[in-house]
């Protein structure tokens, strides 16, 4: 009820009689009461007037489970939360619920990690009280030879959910890193299990740098944060919910065909490599050329000196610009 009653006040930006409240959740007044008490502990300025009722004061950026769920809007993504102060990883967090029966859209989301992960083995810094970091986990009745393609999917909703929240028109740097002004600003990593032939589950944590902070030294030249690009205060629960939010667009699109090929034109406007030169971090040998935009898996087709394109898997290699990471 407390995430209801937060919701109500948000929305009604006005006193809301103690009276309305017992009506519409159907308890006591003493209930309401309790409960008001309660997100006041949690930090939640809300007056008390008598005979006018509680009112919401908004001012302090909140995240937690009751300011999440008070502002989940979405049909599935979402629904339920778990919410952590402090978790090792969302990631290896929302694996272990998949695997005792967290169904498709449940979300697993942390104000710190002690052992945040990025791609490839390497860490993800995840300092409190700065950052969103979730996990959202996926049950899609899909080949799992698609699956790689829901990385991309969600860089798409991040980006967008970004551009909702603050304005800024972050770009994706193929297949799933998004990039403000040519640097880093939010990291994906997929992770799946297989039931025979078919995607027993599928989890995508995300990583978006919100807050001003010091950044590793090896990433420092690379990375960026929202509220320094955008210059002001950002709320974290809006900004993941309208991720979330986008999140469920795309994925119907994708969905649907099972390809990229109802979103490869939206994909390509964000994609920031596109006619640019790029180097091909292959395992077989380094080579370069000129991103051309992607097919409808996803793989990015890279043209090369004597006219012919390659079409680059993901899971193989990494792409650089020819001067840096852009
Ligand atoms: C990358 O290396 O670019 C991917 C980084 C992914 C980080 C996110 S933070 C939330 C989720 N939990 C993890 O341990 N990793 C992902």
């Amino acid at each position: 009820m407390k995430s209801e009653i937060l919701s109500l006040l948000r929305d009604r930006r006005d006193y809301v009689s103690g009276q309305e409240l017992c009506g519409r959740f159907g308890v006591s007044r003493t209930a309401v009461w309790k409960a008001v008490g309660q997100l006041k502990k949690e930090g939640y300025h809300i007056e008390a007037v008598r005979n006018r009722g509680y009112l919401l004061v908004e001012g302090q950026e909140r995240f937690g489970l009751h300011e999440l769920e008070s502002r989940m809007d979405t049909v599935w993504a979402g629904h339920p939360v778990s919410y952590y102060d402090e978790i090792g990883s969302t990631n290896q967090q929302a694996k272990l619920d998949a695997e005792h029966g967290a169904g498709h859209g449940a979300l697993v989301v942390a104000d710190m990690q002690t052992a945040g992960r990025g791609r490839r083995g390497r860490t993800w810094s995840s300092p409190p009280g700065t950052n969103v970091y979730f996990t959202l986990i996926l049950k899609p009745q899909l080949d799992p030879d698609k699956a790689s393609m829901l990385t991309p999917v969600m860089g798409m909703a991040v980006a967008e959910g970004i551009r909702r929240t603050c304005g800024l028109a972050p770009r994706i740097k193929w297949p799933n890193d998004i990039v403000i002004n040519g640097k880093k600003v939010c990291g994906i990593l997929a992770e799946m299990s297989l039931e025979q032939d078919y995607i027993h589950y599928l989890v995508i944590g995300v990583g978006i740098n919100v807050g001003l902070q010091e950044f590793a030294p090896e990433v420092a030249k690379t990375a960026c944060c929202l509220e320094r690009e955008c210059g002001k205060k950002i709320s974290r629960a809006e900004l993941l919910v309208n991720v979330l939010r986008s999140f469920e667009e795309v994925y119907e699109i994708f969905i649907q065909s099972g390809d990229l090929s109802g979103l490869r034109q939206r994909y390509e406007r964000l994609l920031v490599n596109k006619d640019r030169p790029v180097r091909v971090l292959d395992p077989g040998g380094e080579y370069r050329g000129v991103a051309r935009g992607v097919n409808d898996l996803g793989e990015l087709l890279v043209e090369r000196p004597d006219g012919s394109v390659t079409a680059v898997y993901s899971g193989e290699v990494s792409v650089r610009g020819i001067y840096g990471y852009v």
